[in-house]
């Protein structure tokens, strides 16, 4: 399986990925330092996550050269306005200790009004493009190696007119999203897993999907190892997020799946009805769904 995908920019963005949402105060450190002694290069943070000062100490006391290192972090819905991009990436710079980020991401394309945690601005929310081209002047800055986006289900609703490197999502035994997969692969544009073994509450349960099981018994490999592998055999870049050690060495072991057994493992996610995990529209008293493909 491919270690690495390779970006429009020619950047080579690690396929696998320590995800650190939900990693907790004093568990996201010792994670991030397990993490990268046993091999991983590319955590996937956000300023959201609140946790960021901790990664970057984790990341400081590796040892390991920056340019070795993929860093992903996110915009926040309220920093959308051009004039507070700025100030809120430099945050996340300053709590990675680090001059620049390898990857950006719009988090959401939902922006809210300075100062609130969920009023919509309808205006920016509309019109993502002057958030989007302060992103590319932040890049010209050299700030930033290259943006992206997330959480847009369909782009065509939402265009943007400057190419997205990469389009983070929910994608999960549960929510395998095979349409937005094929599209994303026409359009030339990486799709990267939230979730991926189907988050917190749904974990239990992805690990015990009979095709999973079986396939991880054929191979003599661990149900998660499964699941990722076959995100990575999809072409896309997979984020599991875990504190427990054992877990994250364990993650990043992918190997190939046999054809027969990946095509399996692909029908049976594919085949019944698609459920999404994530979904803060109603959390933020948005008026619709931010998923909606007719928006
Ligand atoms: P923990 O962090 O306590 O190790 P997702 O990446 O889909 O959001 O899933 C994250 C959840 O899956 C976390 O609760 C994490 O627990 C758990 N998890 C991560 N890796 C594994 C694994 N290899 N086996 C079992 N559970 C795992």
């Amino acid at each position: 399986l491919p270690s690495h995908f390779t970006l429009p920019s020619g950047a080579q963005i690690p396929s696998v990925a320590l995800g650190v949402w939900k990693a907790s105060p004093g568990e996201v450190g010792p994670a991030v330092e397990t993490a990268l002694k046993s091999g991983y290069r590319h955590i996937d943070g956000a300023w959201i996550y609140g946790n960021e000062a901790e990664v970057g100490a984790a990341i400081k006391k590796s040892g390991i050269p920056r340019d070795e290192l993929w860093l992903t972090s996110k915009l926040w819905n309220t920093f959308h306005a051009p004039e507070d991009i700025e100030p809120a990436l430099d945050e996340s710079l300053a709590h990675l200790d680090t001059e620049y980020l390898d990857l950006y991401l719009v988090h959401w394309p939902i922006a809210f009004k300075r100062g609130t945690s969920n009023e919509l601005d309808v205006e920016l929310t509309a019109n993502p493009y002057p958030t989007w081209a302060k992103l590319e002047e932040l890049v010209d800055k050299g700030k930033i190696r290259n943006i992206g986006i997330s959480n847009i289900k369909n782009l065509t609703a939402n265009p943007l007119k400057h190419k997205p490197a990469v389009n983070q999502v929910e994608l999960n035994y549960w929510n395998p999203q095979p349409e937005l997969l094929q599209w994303s692969k026409e359009n030339g544009l990486l799709l990267e897993a939230y979730s991926p073994l189907g988050s917190s509450d749904q974990v239990k349960e992805t690990l015990r999907v009979p095709e999973v099981l079986a396939i991880a018994k054929e191979l003599g490999i661990t149900p998660a190892q499964v699941l990722i592998s076959w995100h990575v055999q999809r072409g896309t870049i997979v984020l599991p997020k875990s504190v427990t050690p054992s877990r994250v060495v364990e993650n990043l072991k992918v190997v190939a799946l046999p054809d027969d057994l990946f095509k399996k493992l692909e029908e049976a996610a594919t085949s019944h009805k698609p459920k999404r995990i994530l979904n803060p529209s109603k959390g933020w008293k948005l008026d619709f769904d931010v998923f909606d493909e007719n928006l």
